[in-house]
């Protein structure tokens, strides 16, 4: 398929494959680098994302930058989108249908940037993307292989902010992941 981003862009803004376009203000398509060697997914997009249109820009997204800044991966330089493209109510859980109905957004995503690493932002995106019954307290900062690209999963942002216990775990795991970007890059 002869793909670019416009056309990908436009039809995500159109798309009414699921009930989610009735009630959402944006799609949130994702933002970032399109030659991002890591593209980070997250889940779904919260009120402060349907309102902008940008994932991760809420308190979870404010945390991220932090560990972004942490381990000296500029925010500039990833690409971060989510399983879904709109809003759930209330922030449920998203359901399978919606998910089938949106996946293949993201994986025409992947096909334009081509990452070197994948990086799930907590375990719904991680049983999508790496193995339905992913666990991620058993398994965040594993890495397993897929096609042309690195994947793992690290706690959601959003679950740190009421554990804060497993802030230290999730710094060791984005310092891992910096060491693999260099690796990878040959620094
Ligand atoms: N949580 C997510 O999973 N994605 C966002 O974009 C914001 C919060």
């Amino acid at each position: 398929m002869n793909d670019s981003w416009e056309k990908l862009y436009a039809e995500c803004n159109s798309c009414t494959a699921c009930e989610l376009h009735k009630t959402r203000t944006n799609c949130v398509f994702g933002v970032g680098n399109q030659q991002a060697d890591i593209l980070f997914v997250g889940e779904a997009p919260g009120d402060n994302e349907d309102k902008t249109g940008t994932p991760f820009v809420g308190r979870a997204g404010q945390l991220l930058d932090k560990y972004l800044y942490a381990v000296d991966i500029p925010r500039e330089s990833v690409y971060i989108a989510n399983i879904l493209k709109c809003r759930p109510p209330k922030n449920r859980d998203p359901l399978p249908a919606e998910e089938d109905a949106c996946i293949e957004f993201l994986r025409r995503q992947v096909r334009l940037i081509q990452p070197k690493l994948i990086v799930c932002l907590g375990r719904i995106s991680a049983m999508r993307l790496i193995r339905p019954d992913f666990k991620i307290t058993k398994e965040h900062g594993v890495w397993f292989e897929k096609g042309n690209f690195h994947i793992t999963a690290v706690y959601h942002p959003a679950l740190l902010l009421r554990d804060p216990r497993k802030k230290e775990e999730m710094l060791t795991d984005m310092q891992n992941i910096k060491a693999k970007l260099d690796e990878l890059r040959g620094i």
